[in-house]
């Protein structure tokens, strides 16, 4: 998971619209007697507001150490009585009792992200009071063929560079395989926006997405892939958009930006010609991300002026080595690291000091460890990854 470090969870909090819109939907729905539950709280933010806004109780859920920032930020601010801080993944937690409002802001540049939304489908379930209120109530995606070259430059420069005449199309190919992050303006748009799909949070229990969008280009332009934004609703009434035409002062600061899908190379499209275009988002651990387009010349069916076919897949220099070491049939030996760090887990008895296991693993792998102060360091780390 995407670990954040404290500056960023400021940054995240000095964005006006974000906050501004989240704080309105907390105040619009929490009263006195609520129970509300902050997954992924951060440095503290949203349960912080929603004691200001007389919720009787606060669950802050938070895997990152921030959570010790927002501990002492409620004594700071005399919370502390009124928010249990729990340092966990919200999907292993159980509560005393349920929650009626949940807030979170789980996505990244798409809604589909990291667990964001088994996460829900979770907590709506597990954690919620029966009809009650989640922040955000939904995000609606929407996306159009773009002319960002700032973009895809962006993505691609230093492999089109030609100056060492060198052919770097394999680095290309897999940079291209990416999804990028950008904003665009409104006259970089080449189509009209399409609906992508409504995220509804009280109802979605798919973390995986597959749509088919078709386009036709409403002027004479170089497209150089699809911008992907979205519109959420907080609560009734409060949303924020991240279109390329909300108004300046309206849109969030580019803390978590738009997905820029890029093609396979920049094409010259003429007003009229058509896009026929899929995306697919599975979540398997991380989201797999894979995009096909088919460009039409003026919509002639047998036309195909160009086409291509691209996945996240392909967007990390994989080593065969490590995929044979994968794969179903392969029989693991552990190697050094694997020998260390098995004998640290197994002294880890309930009964051992870190310091005694430290210098009996400096003892076993000398050849690793100078003396024991440096095994000392693997040692903690291990004990504060997996001891009680
Ligand atoms: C974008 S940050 C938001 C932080 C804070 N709520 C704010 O608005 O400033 C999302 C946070 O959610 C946390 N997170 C993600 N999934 C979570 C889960 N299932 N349970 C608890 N925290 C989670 C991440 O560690 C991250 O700190």
């Amino acid at each position: 998971m995407l670990a954040y470090a404290l500056a960023q969870y400021g940054m995240m909090m000095d964005d006006p619209v974000r906050m501004g819109a989240f704080s309105r939907a907390l105040r619009q729905v929490v009263t006195s007697d609520c129970v509300v539950l902050d997954i992924g709280t951060g440095a503290g933010i949203f349960a912080f507001l929603a004691c200001q806004y007389g919720a009787r109780h606060v669950y802050a859920i938070e895997p990152n150490s921030a959570i010790e920032v927002a501990k002492r930020l409620a004594a700071a601010n005399g919370l502390s009585d009124r928010i249990t801080f729990i340092q966990q993944m919200s999907t292993q937690v159980t509560l005393p009792e349920p929650a009626h409002v949940i807030i979170s802001d789980l996505r990244g540049i798409v809604p589909w992200f990291e667990q964001h939304i088994p996460t829900i489908v979770d907590a709506r379930q597990r954690l919620m009071v029966p009809g009650g209120v989640l922040i955000p109530q939904r995000d609606t995606m929407w996306a159009a063929v773009v002319e960002a070259p700032e973009l895809y430059h962006r993505m691609v420069r230093g492999w089109s560079d030609q100056a060492y005449r060198l052919d770097m199309d394999i680095a290309r190919r897999i940079v291209t395989s990416c999804m990028g992050n950008g904003r665009v303006q409104p006259d970089q748009l080449l189509t009209a926006p399409q609906l992508v799909a409504t995220l509804d949070y009280a109802t979605v229990e798919d973390p995986n997405v597959e749509v088919m969008l078709q386009w036709a280009a409403v002027r004479t332009g170089t497209a150089y892939g699809v911008s992907v934004w979205f519109e959420r609703t907080l609560a009734d009434g409060i949303t924020v958009s991240h279109a390329p035409d909300a108004p300046p002062d309206q849109l969030p600061p580019l803390i978590i930006g738009n997905a820029f899908l890029p093609w396979s190379a920049p094409l010259t499209l003429a007003a009229g010609d058509t896009i026929a275009f899929t995306l697919q988002g599975t979540l398997d651990g991380d989201y797999i991300w894979s995009w096909t387009t088919k460009v039409y010349d003026q919509g002639k069916p047998d036309a195909v002026k160009a086409q291509f076919a691209q996945s996240t897949v392909f967007g990390q220099p994989v080593s065969l080595d490590l995929l044979q070491k994968q794969s179903e049939d392969h029989v693991p030996e552990l190697n050094e690291e694997g020998q260390i760090l098995q004998a640290i887990l197994s002294m880890m008895d309930g009964e051992t000091e870190l310091e005694t296991i430290a210098q009996q693993v400096a003892e076993a792998f000398p050849q690793r460890f100078a003396d024991w102060e440096e095994a000392m360091k693997l040692v903690a780390h291990v004990s504060g990854q997996y001891s009680e």
